[in-house]
């Protein structure tokens, strides 16, 4: 699904959030009931892909958690309604590059178990937003060591860069603008992960959070 640049998003006006972000926010880019249904159709597609494997997904820390929990429950759902069933294995990985609303250079890995159960195993690596992709190369190169049967990866958000070599997950939910989002586990220096729908931060909230 394409939000081009010129959309202007619906008024916070329209639906609640929470009042401790009051005044930090521009506008909703998508409110969370379609991240819901868009997700629901991504499990639809991923079940129709690779039903009937095992799978171990691997959930991208912290941003991705709100994208996999859903993600993961849909497919349960979907698994439980139909003749093709899949078994999931939810093991976590954490990696961070971002200060401020700044892609920092040096990027680290850290936390999940050790990377070498993915050995032999169909792996569905689940993110919230794939930027300039150079987050998403490193882990790939990473896991790609301890040679996996498959990997797929599943991002909520892609990013419209002008970057011509820009990475292309297998799936997506959304391909949005080059803004800076949070909400939906996207975070600001940690804030805005509980925030439900996913908005652009204005001037005063990146003023306010800024580290
Ligand atoms: N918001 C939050 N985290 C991010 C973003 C963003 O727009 N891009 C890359 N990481
Ligand atoms: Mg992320």
């Amino acid at each position: 699904m394409q939000i081009s640049d010129n959309w202007p998003g619906y008024s916070l006006d329209l639906f609640t959030y929470p009042q401790h972000y009051y005044g930090d926010l521009e506008y909703v880019l998508i409110p969370h009931g379609i991240i819901v249904d868009r997700t629901e159709r991504l499990a639809k597609d991923i079940m129709q892909d690779i039903g009937d494997n095992d799978i171990v997904v691997l959930c991208v820390l912290k941003g991705g958690y709100k994208f996999c929990a859903d993600l993961v429950e849909h497919i349960k759902n979907l698994s439980r309604n139909s003749e093709r069933f899949i078994s999931m294995k939810v093991d976590f990985v954490r990696l961070k590059s971002y200060h401020n609303d700044q892609s920092m250079q040096d990027m680290q890995i850290m936390g999940g178990d050790d990377l070498s159960k993915l050995t032999g195993k169909n792996v569905l690596i689940v993110e919230d937003i794939v930027g300039t992709g150079r987050t998403m190369k490193v882990l790939l190169n990473n896991i790609e060591k301890y040679k996996p049967k498959m990997i797929k990866v599943a991002s909520l958000l892609v990013k419209r860069t002008s970057r011509p070599d820009g990475y292309r997950p297998d799936y997506y939910g959304f391909e949005i603008p080059d803004l800076f989002v949070v909400g939906y586990a996207l975070d600001y220096n940690e804030h805005f992960r509980d925030l439900n729908h996913i908005c652009v931060i204005n001037d005063h909230g990146k003023a306010k959070y800024r580290v």
